[in-house]
């Protein structure tokens, strides 16, 4: 058996069943592209519109509409309407389709089985802030950690915020002591094996699951708890369900926007050299957006009053710190890449 026995395998079944839907969509799809533009993107996310990414996408859809009248048209699909986001990766690989392009930006916890590297992303304390986020994301090293995403047919177009994760929790007490008070505490975390290790070594109960799921189990009792960004617990309401909130930036929830290889080589050059124009300008939005939901957010989760925030003091964040980042790390370099990580830890103490 695995060691990671939750973790999301992409095996034949899956893939028929991800097969059959991707058939289904475009067929059912493709009957607008009669009257639409030739070319058309179907754009898939599962957050809400209000979101960093949902207004992001929303911003990309505007802009090619506006510059590629007639040619492109995008249509935006929020709450994983048509797929979960580790489905519609699945689908992209799957589709040949050379008109009809399936775009999206999942999680970057969500290529796991696609590109290794990237797991340094869910790399817990690997940075302090999004300001660190910024200057991996804006180095040639990224190209290094996307590099195979190729081999599936997929392309990286670029790289959009949320931001830094907090843990929210049901109980008596919030999550200040660590390892006590994770303890026998069951805690939802992304399709990720970093995560999965690192809230075991924080001490408390990993549970993989997709993010649609989220509010109802812990409703139900099923999870007790989550990591996430202030905008994904804003806007699903998980603070509904949760007495408190911990401030611990542990790690960064961000995304990859990708398109399926083939749809994108197909497309002219000119149409193409627009979309990267447009990709390029909606990233520095996503930057405005992201900042500004990270605190306009939070202190609307901190004026509906139902749950408490707690913000971790400097030395509780050392504590938390000095138990997770080297352990896990140590545990991943190999398959990120040795000389990979020491790369990425130069340009971060720059
Ligand atoms: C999650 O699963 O918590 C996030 O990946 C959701 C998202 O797309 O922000």
């Amino acid at each position: 058996m695995s060691l990671y026995p939750c973790i999301y395998q992409h095996g034949k079944i899956k893939n028929t069943v991800v097969q059959l839907l991707l058939f289904t969509t475009l067929l059912g799809l493709s009957a607008c592209q009669q009257t639409q533009a030739p070319y058309i993107i179907h754009f898939s996310h599962s957050v809400d519109h209000t979101t960093p990414k949902g207004k992001t996408a929303r911003l990309f859809a505007q802009l090619v509409k506006k510059r590629l009248a007639g040619k492109v048209t995008v249509k935006i699909y929020p709450n994983s309407e048509l797929y979960i986001d580790r489905d519609l990766i699945e689908a992209m690989i799957w589709s040949k389709h050379k008109t009809i392009g399936l775009m999206g930006a999942p999680s970057l916890s969500d290529f796991i089985h696609y590109a290794k590297p990237l797991q340094a992303f869910d790399l817990p304390y690997l940075f302090n802030d999004i300001t660190d986020v910024h200057k991996l994301v804006d180095s040639p090293i990224i190209d290094k950690m996307t590099a195979p995403l190729a081999q599936h047919g997929i392309k990286a177009l670029g790289f959009w915020d949320n931001g830094m994760k907090v843990f929210s929790i049901r109980g008596a007490k919030p999550l200040t002591k660590i390892p006590a008070d994770f303890r026998g505490k069951t805690i939802r975390i992304q399709n990720s094996k970093v995560h999965y290790e690192m809230i075991k070594v924080m001490g408390g109960i990993p549970k993989i699951m997709p993010f649609k799921k989220v509010y109802k189990n812990l409703g139900l009792g099923v999870i007790d708890g989550q990591e996430n960004a202030w905008s994904n617990i804003y806007s699903k309401k998980f603070y509904e369900q949760q007495d408190y909130i911990t401030v611990s930036n542990h790690s960064y929830l961000g995304y990859a926007v990708v398109i399926n290889a083939e749809f994108w080589h197909n497309l002219p050059a000119d149409i193409r050299h627009e979309l990267k124009t447009i990709i390029k300008e909606v990233t520095k939005a996503n930057r405005r957006y992201a900042a500004k939901a990270n605190k306009q957010d939070r202190e609307a989760i901190a004026a509906i009053g139902s749950t408490k925030i707690i913000t971790l003091s400097n030395t509780e964040r050392k504590k938390w710190a000095h138990r997770v980042k080297q352990k896990v790390e140590a545990k991943f370099s190999s398959e990120i890449g040795k000389e990979l990580l020491k790369e990425i830890h130069k340009t971060l103490d720059k």
